[in-house]
């Protein structure tokens, strides 16, 4: 065995089966009243594709996106005459103040608040401009950048003429936007252009960016506030420079109750599922694999804000997954959301508070017959644990096999992409590592994907899960089994410190074999494979 290898497993390229990791099946995009496609198909990758007219327009209706250029977007005003309040046209309030001279940050948060007088003070976004850059850096921003981003919001009308529908709790569906549209988004997103609405402010996580704008002083935090406005900036001069031309797809997927697997009735053999073991690579280069984002249930969770560990720093390279703020609402037990085309645009490096924007990033990503990047982004949300201990129960156990499904599951026909995961729940959410990687190896097997599972450095917890899974391989494991033995250690009250042994003890006892100390002494080869 090499010394330095840093992974464990099957061979990555034996996932791929020698066949490259784009050889995997996406799903279609055909427009129907499930999938809305907001350009015109084909796409021909020479220019950004023709926006789709829709023959009714619902932008200011309840099942929609309300877009700020809708004529019902009104705003109250005051004569100054009579003194009455009189209803003007948000938009052409929007693009009187955006058309001054903005010259600071301080005259950019005044013109904002023309139009959207509910913010914050900006003060996050006066550190950056005045303390962090450096004085060209900030004169270049007002003279070229910002003038850019405004013209980009600005074109909303043009770019995305069509009807934006909300991907709502309990429904499957999609929504297909060209890079350009989604550009066009975000910009008015960096302006806050997005009316408030009360009806939806609870359930979805929104787009304006005036949370990051007005993150508090947290001196430890601050920065990951600043790096986080240098990617979105290097974003928006990439777009600005030179137009996207491809296209991205957002898909809801919810499943009810009796379409999931009866755990305790499944009996795949978990040892079919082949599993790549890597302490060294990170989930977003797993090339052509189905990336799994460890997310809030409000996606992109503190992406505007202060948060910045997996989920937030996959968003800010990748700055086209923000806009599914817009349109997601919080995500149930039952639901996933899979995004396919999102382009990587920032190198990063550091985590939590050290993270640093680390300049630009050329994606390669071969593009699919849609103009889709072949990427795969799932958002699943884990359960937030206060305790540890509060994990081993049934009831969360199963919840979390559910949403693992849920995203797995496709009904595609042909090659699926391998799962590539980690420590999901185990941060933030402070899940324990062994119990979800098992959760998720059953997830995998029930919905016919093998699954890489990158260990973000940790090369003990990589022969652990190595042992377990040779274990589980060599002994037939099924996935009821595996659920029963879960189920057991539950209600045996046992230390979590011994989950592993006792796996694999409960396992013995289930079939009556010799105990786990015999089988140890006689079978000590197994466990060294690599
Ligand atoms: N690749 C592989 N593993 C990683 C990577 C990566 N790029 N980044 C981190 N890890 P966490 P959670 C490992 O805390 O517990 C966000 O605010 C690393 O071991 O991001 O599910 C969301 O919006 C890390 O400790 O996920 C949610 O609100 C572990 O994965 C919340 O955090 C978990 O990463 C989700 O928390």
């Amino acid at each position: 065995m090499a010394t330095n290898k840093t992974w464990s497993g099957t061979d990555i390229d034996d996932l791929y089966e020698n066949n490259g990791p784009y050889s995997f099946v996406y799903p279609p995009v055909t427009p129907s009243k499930h999938h809305a496609v907001l350009y015109e198909l084909p796409v021909t990758l020479t220019s950004p594709p023709k926006p789709h007219q829709s023959l009714q327009t619902h932008h200011w209706e309840e099942n929609y996106v309300k877009l700020p250029y809708s004529p019902q977007n009104v705003f109250p005003i005051e004569n100054n005459e009579t003194g009455e309040k009189i209803l003007k046209s948000r938009w052409e309030i929007i693009e009187n103040s955006l058309l001054q001279p903005i010259k600071s940050s301080r005259e950019l948060e005044a013109a904002i608040k023309c139009y959207n007088t509910r913010l914050p003070s900006f003060a996050a976004l006066h550190y950056f401009f005045e303390e962090v850059l450096e004085e060209e850096e900030g004169d270049a921003f007002f003279k070229t950048l910002l003038p850019g981003i405004v013209r980009l919001a600005l074109q909303l009308p043009e770019i995305l003429p069509g009807n934006l529908p909300l991907l709502q709790k309990q429904k499957s569906s999609s929504i297909s936007l060209s890079q350009l549209q989604i550009a066009s988004l975000l910009a008015n997103g960096f302006l806050c252009t997005f009316p408030w609405r009360k009806d939806v402010s609870n359930t979805y996580p929104g787009l304006n960016f005036a949370r990051l704008f007005s993150a508090h002083f947290r001196p430890k935090r601050v920065n990951c506030v600043v790096e986080k406005i240098k990617a979105i900036c290097h974003y928006f001069r990439k777009v600005i420079t030179k137009a996207p031309v491809g296209t991205v797809t957002f898909e809801r997927k919810y499943l009810q109750k009796n379409q999931f697997p009866r755990w305790d009735k499944i009996d795949n053999n978990l040892g079919n599922t082949k599993v790549h073991i890597c302490s060294k690579e990170t989930i977003e280069n797993g090339l052509g694999l189905l990336q799994v984002d460890f997310a809030n249930k409000f996606v992109g969770g503190g992406v505007l804000g202060y948060g910045c560990v997996q989920e937030e720093i996959r968003f800010i390279i990748c700055p086209e997954l923000i806009v599914s703020r817009l349109f997601t609402e919080e995500l149930n037990s039952s639901e996933a959301l899979l995004i396919i085309g999102a382009e990587r645009y920032s190198n990063y490096s550091g985590y939590g508070d050290t993270f640093t924007w680390d300049g630009d990033y050329q994606d390669q990503t071969p593009y699919d017959y849609y103009g889709r990047r072949k990427v795969s982004i799932l958002a699943i949300d884990a359960i937030k644990f206060n305790k540890a201990s509060e994990q081993f129960s049934t009831s969360h156990m199963l919840r979390e096999l559910n949403k693992a499904y849920v995203g797995f599951h496709s009904n595609l026909a042909g090659k699926l992409a391998p799962v590539a995961t980690g420590n999901w729940g185990c941060g933030a959410f402070r899940g324990d590592p062994s119990l979800k990687s098992l959760i998720q190896l059953m997830a995998c097997s029930a919905a016919r994907r093998h699954m890489v599972y990158y260990t973000f450095g940790d090369t003990d917890l990589e022969k652990t899960l190595y042992n377990l899974y040779v274990f589980i391989g060599n002994h037939n494991v099924t996935i009821s089994e595996l659920w029963r033995i879960l189920c057991r250690f539950v209600v045996s009250n046992s230390n979590q410190n011994n989950f592993i042994p006792y796996i694999q003890q409960a396992y013995f006892d289930l079939h009556n074999q010799p105990t786990i100390t015999q089988f140890f002494s006689s079978n000590s080869t197994h466990n060294s494979k690599n």
